[in-house]
């Protein structure tokens, strides 16, 4: 099946990520978010995105209004039922995807297929709740969404090849790579990303090296693009440490037990360059 409507439920950095780039493609997009702040807050993400890209002349003011034109924005979720394919990407919390994707299950029309951008969670549970199990799966895409090639496809127990295919083919045709990966908590990427940022906070947290240090030695020592305590900066130290904690659930191996500095960036509500403060202090720059 061509996907030719996009739905994304959650206005956030990947939800609006994810809606940017289908509309660059050439999908018809509706982002639909809780509540007008987080659909305004997202739209400005996107336009901002977009403005840069003009100037760096990538794209013309004339891309930009037909991008605008089939990116459609909403608070009701009732907007999505006639979509193709919807790409949830709300807060980590798997008892809010359950009971969101119960809602899309009963809302929606049955040829709608609905994936989930979890960073880790149980795909087969999620799907479970929306009462057509056959029809969803993962599509976990990377922060910058815009710039990172990425998206594991994950099905669950019960997803069809069908269902597999259209995430598939829509990955193809928003112009990102996709690798199928079993349902695992973490799947492939944060399965190994999320210990290696882990570490880097209890080594943080033991005094081994100051945050900048740590990051210099990770990008001067390894040429990581980023250093790990910014790149926990950038993915939001919240999502880490929900996946963290999730890992260390589900894995039951004290490896995974997430590093005390975490959880006091998240207690302060420094979350990272979200909120302007993480591991860093973005409000001075
Ligand atoms: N949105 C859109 N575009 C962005 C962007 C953003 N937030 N950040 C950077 N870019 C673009 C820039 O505009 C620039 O585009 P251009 O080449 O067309 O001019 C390009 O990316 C390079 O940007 P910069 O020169 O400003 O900076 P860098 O060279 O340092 O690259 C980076 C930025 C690509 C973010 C790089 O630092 C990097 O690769 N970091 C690692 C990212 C990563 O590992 N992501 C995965 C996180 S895990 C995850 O998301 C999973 C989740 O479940 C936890």
């Amino acid at each position: 099946m061509a996907i030719k409507k996009l739905g994304v439920l959650g206005a956030g950095t990947m939800g609006a990520g994810i809606a940017q780039i289908g509309a660059e493609a050439g999908l018809q997009v509706v982002l639909v978010d809780i509540e007008q702040k987080f659909v305004d807050r997202g739209l400005k993400v996107i336009t901002t995105n977009w403005d840069k890209a003009v100037a760096k002349g990538k794209i013309t003011d004339k891309d930009v209004a037909d991008y605008l034109g089939r990116l459609k924005t909403s608070t009701n979720n009732r907007d999505l039922q006639d979509c193709d394919l919807i790409i949830e990407a709300i807060i980590e919390n798997i008892e809010i995807k359950k009971k969101v994707f119960k809602e899309l299950g009963e809302m929606c029309s049955p040829a709608t297929v609905l994936a989930s951008n979890t960073s880790g969670f149980s795909i087969t549970e999620i799907a479970v709740a929306s009462g057509r199990p056959d029809k969803v799966v993962g599509m976990h895409f990377f922060n910058p969404v815009p710039v990172m090639k990425l998206v594991e496809v994950i099905p669950g127990a019960e997803t069809t090849e069908e269902t597999v295919a259209v995430a598939m083919e829509t990955c193809r045709v928003i112009g990102k790579t996709a690798i199928r990966a079993k349902e695992a908590p973490g799947f492939i990427v944060n399965r190994l990303l999320v210990p290696y940022l882990n570490d880097a906070a209890h080594a943080y947290q033991e005094g081994v090296a100051s945050v900048e240090d740590i990051d210099q030695a990770m990008k001067l020592g390894a040429n990581m693009p980023i250093g790990p305590l910014a790149l926990c900066d950038l993915v939001g130290i919240d999502v880490l440490l929900m996946v963290a904690e999730y890992f260390y659930q589900e894995f039951g191996d004290p490896k995974f037990r997430p590093a005390l500095a975490l959880k006091q960036k998240v207690r302060a509500g420094h979350l990272g360059i979200k909120t302007g403060k993480g591991f860093y202090d973005y409000t001075k720059k």
